[in-house]
């Protein structure tokens, strides 16, 4: 093949080329994407990687991205940061934060699969890219589009949180609020992708941007020191990112840049929708769709496109599921604030509540280095912390008004 990769649908071997397809036209296999490893681990060392810039093209070998396909610098590359104070809270002592809430430009981890997708479109030649969302991919699909100058339609439940709309429109894409869920929305953009000629990032375009997640895993393998963690804790939605984590370690093993080893993974997801982690709980091999009532939007999806996917990896990874209700929720947004100085959106708040859960109950031991996936932005679902977090009136502008309200806050402390 001319290009390290290719468009293939696993069950009867087709390739495609030239065209943005999910599903195999034959047999109506999800496709995916795969990679001459042999030729990847003879052109990309630790070396060659470490010499470029810090961003997701420094895998370029690893993603479906032609070299002279235009693509946005800067995605990726986010902290590592060792979390002691958070570990000590929650009984671990070898605990580590991937903080994609810092990922540029639109601060979640959607701005990985994003340029992957993007990138993509433009090589097909698409003028017009859109998406499905439950919030971060609207933004990222909104401001990729600014950047590439492409337009961008893009379809989203109507009861999203106002910063993620905002957080859309300021780009001046097209916003399409549907008065249905998530499922629905998925549903009518694969409806559209069928009569316009449009790049959906998670649908027609679905395998490339799958790809962009396994940057995640690069980074973290890179960020320790090219070695594998123990345990990674991953909020589950559609379920792409945990699955493609997955594959990045696998991949990373294949191309020798880390020596092998058991990496267990753990899905987060909301008690109000976890199709995925309740089958897990509850030993079953098939999901059950939901609708969602949670507080956290962004992983309110209750048919998850690679939910089937989650659960064999969870299983074959040795690891497993949890879920966390919207007290707990709360709760884990603010440890991990006030513990970490890190502010992640409510997908964050669900993976702290479910880390602490496997560590309580002895799923994840204290020792094994366990890394949690701060996957979005707490300034993007501020609402969920409004009553919690009410402010004082005023004081007034005196030594006086100040050192009243100091007795009274210190007091209260
Ligand atoms: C902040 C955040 N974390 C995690 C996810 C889950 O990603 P996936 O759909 O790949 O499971 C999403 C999906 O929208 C998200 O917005
Ligand atoms: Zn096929």
């Amino acid at each position: 093949m001319s290009e390290l990769f290719q468009l293939r649908c696993p069950q009867c071997t087709r390739a495609i080329t030239g065209a943005a397809l999910a599903l195999c036209p034959d047999c109506f296999y999800p496709l995916k994407i795969t990679y001459d490893l042999p030729e990847v681990s003879r052109r990309l060392t630790r070396k060659v990687v470490e010499s470029r810039n810090h961003d997701i093209w420094r895998y370029q070998e690893l993603l479906p991205v032609a070299v002279d396909t235009p693509r946005l610098a800067g995605v990726g590359w986010t902290p590592l940061l060792r979390a002691d104070r958070l570990g000590r809270r929650l009984g671990s002592e070898l605990l580590y934060l991937k903080d994609d809430a810092a990922n540029f430009p639109t601060l979640s981890f959607k701005d990985r699969v994003v340029a992957v997708a993007v990138a993509q479109a433009q090589a097909l030649g698409y003028q017009v890219v859109g998406c499905a969302s439950t919030g971060n991919l609207a933004n990222a699909v909104a401001a990729h589009a600014a950047r590439a100058g492409l337009d961008s339609w893009i379809l989203v439940p109507h009861d999203l949180e106002p910063a993620k709309l905002l957080g859309t429109l300021v780009y001046g894409a097209n916003l399409v609020l549907v008065d249905g869920t998530y499922d629905q929305v998925n549903r009518l953009c694969a409806e559209i992708a069928e009569v316009r000629n449009w790049g959906f990032v998670n649908v027609n375009l679905r395998p490339f941007y799958a790809e962009g997640s396994k940057t995640v895993a690069f980074e973290i393998a890179e960020q320790l020191g090219w070695r594998l963690p123990d345990n990674v804790v991953v909020p589950m939605a559609g379920g792409a990112q945990l699955t493609r984590i997955a594959k990045g370690f696998e991949e990373l093993v294949e191309v020798g840049l880390v020596p092998p080893g058991q990496v267990r993974l753990f899905g987060a997801q909301a008690q109000g929708c976890s199709p995925i982690a309740s089958a897990v709980l509850e030993g079953r091999s098939h999901l059950i769709p939901q609708v969602p009532n949670t507080i956290c939007r962004s992983l309110a999806i209750g048919d998850p496109a690679d939910g089937h996917g989650a659960l064999a990896t969870i299983a074959g990874s040795g690891g497993g599921a949890d879920t966390a209700t919207d007290e707990e929720i709360v709760a884990g947004i603010r440890q991990l604030a006030e513990s970490e100085g890190v502010f992640g959106e409510t997908a964050a708040g669900v993976t702290v509540a479910v880390t602490a859960k496997l560590i309580s109950q002895g799923r994840i031991a204290p020792r094994q280095t366990t890394v949690l996936c701060v996957t979005g932005n707490g300034l993007k679902t501020v609402d969920c912390l409004q009553s919690e977090l009410a402010m004082d009136r005023a004081v007034a502008p005196t030594m006086e008004a100040f050192e009243n309200r100091y007795a009274a806050l210190a007091g209260a402390a």
